[in-house]
């Protein structure tokens, strides 16, 4: 049995957010991350743009021979994941699974919340999908979802100024105009994989009584799930529980910015996507 890396992408460095959490549950299997950080931020592009590379991305992925991919991006998830699985996954490599962020944390989010209100912080692009506000209805239809998108917590956190005052002005005016849509919010969810960097910043200004979600353990909980259930996918995931990082833009970037999220160091590696439109040109049936 030929095993093979989990694949895990973002747009750009908060996928690393998600991936921290996963190697904490699953520690024993190998991951390789790509960061699409070249094209990033994916929040504000069209629907058109988003799939278009993430398709690209895990077709990379999947070249480098990993069974399952794993969208650590709400944007990604929200925009793109669907046509993947339906339309690309059986003609590009039907035996592989592409999974999102958003499925598995709406099935847990109605857990989190008294009041049967949640908030949810996301991109431009997630908000405008109503991917939250869809799925989230499927799993507990008494739960009501605001939105609010905040379109410069990704540039704030990719350009390393998630400390900075000017990251306060941001997070005040975005989290207000979240918690005006209703007195009643008591779980806001951060719904981007970069914001849990923001966390003790958004804490700073949210009043009592309201809790704060991110997302990456409860999407490590539910890879966890996913495997049990479907041996035919974790058996061909390889257990050296190694780890290699690869970027669309400049390894030594990567390398200086993706300690803070991931905690720990990496040597990232070039990711060329011209390999992958070279693999699109050749593959019949490729959905471009
Ligand atoms: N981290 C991504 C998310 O979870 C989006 C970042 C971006 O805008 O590229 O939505």
């Amino acid at each position: 049995m030929n095993q093979q890396p989990i694949g895990v992408f973002d747009s750009g460095y908060g996928g690393l957010t998600v991936l921290k959490e996963i190697i904490k549950k699953l520690p024993q299997y190998d991951y390789v991350y790509l960061g699409d950080n070249a094209r990033a931020p994916y929040g504000t592009r069209s629907f058109e743009s988003v799939y278009h590379y993430t398709l690209e991305c895990v077709q990379w992925l999947f070249n480098k021979g990993c069974p399952l991919v794993i969208l650590a991006c709400n944007t990604a998830s929200a925009k793109a994941l669907r046509t993947i699985q339906q339309n690309d996954l059986p003609k590009i490599a039907p035996g592989n699974r592409v999974l999102g962020v958003i499925r598995p944390t709406t099935e847990k989010i109605g857990d989190y919340t008294q009041t049967k209100q949640v908030g949810i912080l996301a991109t431009a692009g997630t908000v405008l999908s109503e991917s939250y506000i869809i799925e989230t209805n499927k799993f507990y239809p008494g739960v009501t979802v605001f939105q609010q998108a905040c379109p410069m917590w990704v540039p704030l956190v990719e350009n390393n100024e998630h400390n900075s005052k000017g990251a306060d002005y941001f997070i005040e005016k975005d989290l207000n105009a979240l918690l005006d849509q209703s007195k009643n919010i008591d779980t806001i969810l951060l719904a981007c994989t970069h914001y849990p960097l923001l966390k003790h910043k958004i804490q700073q200004f949210l009043p009592e009584g309201i809790s704060l979600l991110s997302q990456g353990e409860i999407v490590a909980d539910s890879l966890e799930d996913y495997l049990v259930r479907h041996p035919e996918i974790e058996e061909r995931c390889s257990r050296q529980g190694k780890l290699a990082f690869f970027t669309t833009d400049s390894p030594a970037d990567f390398d200086a910015h993706a300690t803070i999220f991931l905690g720990r160091k990496t040597h990232a590696k070039h990711a060329d996507m011209d390999e992958v439109k070279l693999t699109k040109k050749n593959a019949r049936g490729f959905h471009s």
